[in-house]
Order: C-alpha cells, then structure tokens, then sequence
C-alpha cells in the first residue's frame, strides 16, 4: 500500500524532520510506502484526476484547502479536512465543544477586524474582562507549543498584549486556576486511547507544554479523563488526536485544547512507545475498509 505524507514545503524545523522520518520508517517496517510530498509541489496535482493517486494521506500540514481537495478526489486522508480544520482554529474547536456540551474554559472570540493593525477602538474589551474577569487567559486562535498563550492580570496587560501582535486573531479564555502548572495529554488512535502523560510547567509557568520547559510522567487517566478526550475526538471528527485535558474543580476534566497532529516524539520517549507504528497500523487497516473510490 503506498500513501503520501503530506508536509509543509516552507517548514523548516528539526522536530518535524524527526517525526515524518519516524513515520516513513513505520510504514516501511510493515511493508507499506510512505512518500512524502509537500504542499507545493501538490498544486499540480490537483481535482479529480491526481496522478498516481495514493491509497491515503496521512496529511501532517495545516493547508486545509489543499486537505479539502485531496478528499474531493476520493482519497482517504488522516486526519480527515474537517477535524484539522476545527483543531488548527482555537475559537473553531471552542465551538465545535460548546455545541456539544463537552466542558471547555468560557471562551470570548474577538471580533473580526477587515484592517491589519491595531484596532483602534478597543472597548470590546471592557464586557471581556467584566465576563470572563482576570487574570484571563488570551490566546492567538492558530498557535503551538503554549508560545502564544499569556495570562494577563488586568486590562492593561491584555491592552499591551494586543498592541504587541496588532494582527494576531485572538481568543479570551476563563482561567481554571484550579490546573495551574499542569495538565493531561491523552494521545487517541480511533476509538482508542493509546497514551497518557501528567504535564507540570516550568517552576512558576502556568502553561505545561514540555516544548516551553516543562516536563511529562506516565499517568493513569480515570474514567472522567478518559471518556471526555474520546468525546473530543469524535466531535471533532479525529482519527488521532493529541487532547490537553486540564483539572477543573474537584478534579474533574475540562478540554483545554486539541492537537490534529501533535509532536508525538516527547510523548514516545516519555512513555517508551512508539506512537508512529501504531498510527502505521490504524491507517492501513482502515484504508482497507475505507471506500476510496468515490470522486
Ligand atoms: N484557560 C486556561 N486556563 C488555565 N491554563 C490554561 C488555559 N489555557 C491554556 N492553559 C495552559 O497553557 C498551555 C498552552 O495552552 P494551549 O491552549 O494548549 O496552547 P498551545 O496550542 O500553544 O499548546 C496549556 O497546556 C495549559 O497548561
Ligand atoms: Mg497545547
């Protein structure tokens, strides 16, 4: 079975070298071919009549439109445009949640702006901060690794913040104090669950991402856990899903966030598995039972 892995042609970074030669390695270990092409090159392969077609993608970009196409052309791709869609947009997946009653922080998406730059009269954010009070959590609605994710203690700050990023597009966030400095990533393959770390921050850091310091430990994830990251994902129409749960009061589970592709490697060398050979394994499986055929 041969399939495309679809990455970035203007990504240039180490981290993700590792994962798609590990996910190229999994393939070929059970057989399979895994050839990578990049978003540009794909512009001249696109509508119904794509050459060599695959037997699936495994889509590892954020270039949703290119996403759309290839499933308009009848091939089966992991994750599916719909899912990648609704994760890359932190306002689209706080949404998609609210609709369907999954437990998410209370979230404000600011308004649209037609101009670039700042915005001028920003008294919106007056009714942000009486909703929501401080500190709030303020979030670009595209971003990874917590690098885009403050919390701010009053209405200066957030007024500092947006003047910073005048073109950022943004979210407001409830702050669930009660998770300060951790949080849960639940790694799911299908109806599954394959993986779950405890995540701490850097001393004093609100935000756990291992990427920004902070550190992850195996963890036995309780029913509550395990039955909201399940939910999440199918809601989210994810075959695989890296899902950051945080501890609401009485520990019970709130969605903070969904990962359409997450940086599995941390996850693989914390818990001493190999995410990529069980993704490997789920794809070729459901290629075989997935109706490719229709254009
Ligand atoms: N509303 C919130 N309340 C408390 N902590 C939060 C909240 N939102 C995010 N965090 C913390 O910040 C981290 C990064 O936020 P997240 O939304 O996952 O963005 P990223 O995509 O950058 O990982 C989370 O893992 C969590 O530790
Ligand atoms: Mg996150």
């Amino acid at each position: 079975m041969t399939g495309w892995l679809v990455v970035n042609a203007f990504l240039h970074s180490i981290k993700f070298e590792e994962i798609y030669a590990r996910l190229i390695r999994a393939f070929s270990l059970r057989g399979g071919v895994l050839l990578r092409k990049s978003n540009a090159e794909l512009v001249s392969a696109l509508g119904a009549s794509v050459l060599n077609r695959p037997d699936f993608v495994l889509f590892w970009d954020k270039d949703i439109p290119l996403a759309y196409r290839l499933e308009n052309a009848g091939i089966p791709l992991f994750n599916r445009p719909k899912g990648i869609e609704l994760c890359d947009d932190k306002a689209l997946t706080a949404l998609a949640l609210e609709r369907a009653g999954i437990p998410h922080p209370k979230t404000i998406v600011a308004p649209l702006k037609f101009n670039s730059g700042p915005y001028g009269d920003d008294t919106f954010l007056d009714s942000v901060v009486e909703q929501l009070g401080v500190p709030l959590v303020m979030k670009e609605r595209v971003g990874s690794f917590g690098a885009q994710v403050y919390l701010l203690h009053s209405l200066e700050e957030v007024r500092t913040v947006l003047r910073a990023h005048p073109n950022a597009a943004w979210i407001f966030q409830e702050f669930i104090k009660t998770s300060f400095g951790r949080d849960v990533r639940v790694q799911t393959l299908g109806d599954r669950i394959v993986a779950a770390t405890a995540r701490f921050g850097a001393p004093g850091n609100f935000r756990s991402n291992v990427t920004a310091g902070g550190r992850m430990e195996p963890l036995n994830l309780s029913p509550a856990f395990q039955r909201i990251a399940l939910d999440a994902a199918r809601v989210l129409a994810l075959d695989f899903a890296g899902i950051d749960l945080m501890y609401g009061e009485g520990e019970t589970p709130i969605v903070c966030e969904v990962n359409s592709n997450a940086h599995f490697v941390n996850l693989d060398n914390a818990l001493g598995i190999s995410f990529e050979e069980m993704l490997a394994d789920y794809i070729l499986k459901e290629t075989r039972y997935r109706d490719s055929d229709k254009v």
